[in-house]
C-alpha cells in the first residue's frame, strides 16, 4: 500500500471518457485506415476529415500523446499497433468493437447508474420491450456492426484457441453462437485436418457464409441456423461457447452446458471462452467490468469466475475440467466429458 496516497488514479479514472472518445472519434472518422496509405501534414488531415481548425491541431496532438499517432517534420502517421490493428483494409483490424463502443455501449452506460439500481437493461430493448438479440438484429446494419464487434474483440482469444488446444486429438467442431465466424475459421486455418460447424440464429448466416468464403475456408466449414433455446446443440467432438453463457442468468447458462453435454461424444470437449473472472474477484477488472456490460446489455447475463464454471460443468457431468489463459483478461474452460 501506497503511504502517501495520491490522487492520480482516481482523476485519470474518473476522466477516462476523454481519451476514450478521442480515440473512439478517430477511428469513426477512420484517421488509422487513411494513415495507413502515408504519414500526413495537419492540413491535409483536416481537409481531408473535415476537422475544423480549432480542432484539428489538439486532436491529432493529443492521440500522438496518448500514443496512438507519430509526428515527425510536422507529418503524422500511425503507429505500428494502431497501423495494424486499426486500419481498415487489413484482416487484422480490430476497430469493429471500438465502432459498437462508439455508436451503441458509450451512450448506454451513461445510464449506468439506473442500470446498478433498478438491474435493468439500458440498451435499445429498454425501448421497444424486445429481447436484447431481437432489438440488435431488427436492423440489418447494426446486426453487421454487431457482428463485426465480436470478430474484433475475439479475435486475439480465437488465434489463441486455435493454436492451444490439443486439435490433433479430434476431427470436428461447433461453434455456438459463431456471429461472423472469426472463431472458426481460425481454428480452420491452423488444422487442415477439422472441418466444424457455426451455429446461430438465421439471421446471422449470409453475414458468416460471406466470411467464411472470404478466408478461404467455405469448403470446411458450414452454417447451421437456429436457436439453442429451440433445439438441441448440432453433435461434434469439440463443442465451443465464446461469449455466449456470460449474455444469459444461472438457468439458461446450466442448460447451454446440458445440451453441449448432449452433443459431445465420450471424451468430447466443451470450451467456454470468454473474460473468465479469477476466482478471488479481485484482479480482472476487466472481466468484472464486462460483468457490468452485461448488465446493461442483457436482462439476467453476468460473467463468472473459472472455478463457478468448472462447478456448473461438474454438475452437468463432465469428469474433468480445467482453465487455462489464453490473452489478456480471456480464459477458457474445458470440459472433457
Ligand atoms: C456475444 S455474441 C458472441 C459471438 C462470438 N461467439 C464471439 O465470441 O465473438 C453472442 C452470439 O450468440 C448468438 N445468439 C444469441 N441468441 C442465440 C440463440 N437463441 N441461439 C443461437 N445463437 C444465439 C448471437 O447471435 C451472437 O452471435
Amino acid at each position: 500500500m501506497n503511504e502517501h496516497p495520491t490522487p492520480e488514479s482516481i482523476l485519470q479514472v474518473g476522466l477516462g471518457f476523454w481519451p476514450s472518445k478521442v480515440l473512439l472519434s478517430a477511428v469513426e472518422m477512420e484517421l488509422f485506415t487513411d494513415l495507413a496509405k502515408g504519414p500526413q501534414s495537419l492540413e491535409s488531415v483536416r481537409g481531408r476529415h473535415g476537422l475544423h481548425p480549432r480542432s484539428a491541431r489538439d486532436f491529432l496532438d493529443t492521440l500522438v500523446a496518448l500514443g496512438f499517432l507519430l509526428r515527425a517534420d510536422g507529418q503524422y502517421s500511425n503507429t505500428p499497433a494502431t497501423d495494424l490493428f486499426l486500419d481498415k483494409r487489413k484482416p487484422s483490424y480490430i476497430g469493429g468493437m471500438l465502432e459498437m463502443a462508439n455508436h451503441r455501449l458509450y451512450s448506454h452506460w451513461n445510464h449506468l447508474t439506473e442500470a446498478l439500481r433498478t438491474g435493468l437493461p439500458q440498451n435499445e430493448a429498454r425501448e421497444g420491450g424486445l429481447t436484447t438479440f431481437e432489438a440488435l438484429y431488427a436492423d440489418p446494419a447494426r446486426l453487421k456492426l454487431f457482428l463485426e464487434a465480436m470478430s474484433g474483440g475475439s479475435h486475439g482469444g480465437n488465434l489463441a484457441i486455435a493454436s492451444k488446444f490439443p486439435w490433433a486429438g479430434y476431427r470436428t467442431f461447433a461453434d455456438i453462437g459463431t456471429a461472423q465466424g472469426d472463431l472458426a475459421v481460425q481454428i480452420a486455418l491452423a488444422s487442415p485436418h477439422l472441418s466444424g460447424i457455426g451455429f446461430d440464429l438465421a439471421e446471422v448466416g449470409p453475414i458468416f457464409e460471406e466470411y467464411v468464403e472470404k478466408n478461404g475456408v467455405a469448403d470446411r466449414l458450414r452454417f447451421v441456423a437456429g436457436s439453442f433455446f429451440n433445439q438441441p446443440l448440432p453433435q461434434a467432438d469439440v463443442i465451443l461457447m465464446g461469449h455466449i453463457l456470460h449474455d444469459w442468468g444461472l438457468d439458461d447458462k446450466l442448460m447451454l452446458i446440458r445440451k453441449a453435454y448432449d452433443a459431445l461424444p465420450e471424451g468430447g470437449a466443451l470450451i467456454v471462452y470468454e473474460m473468465i473472472i479469477d476466482d478471488d474477484r479481485s484482479k480482472n477488472a476487466f472481466g468484472l467490468m464486462m460483468s457490468l456490460n452485461m448488465l446493461i446489455e442483457t436482462p439476467a447475463g453476468f460473467d463468472y469466475t473459472g472455478a463457478d464454471c468448472q462447478g456448473w460443468m461438474k454438475e452437468a457431468g463432465f469428469r474433468e475440467t480445467r482453465v487455462e489463459h489464453l490473452i489478456g483478461p480471456d480464459s477458457m474452460v474445458i470440459g472433457i466429458r
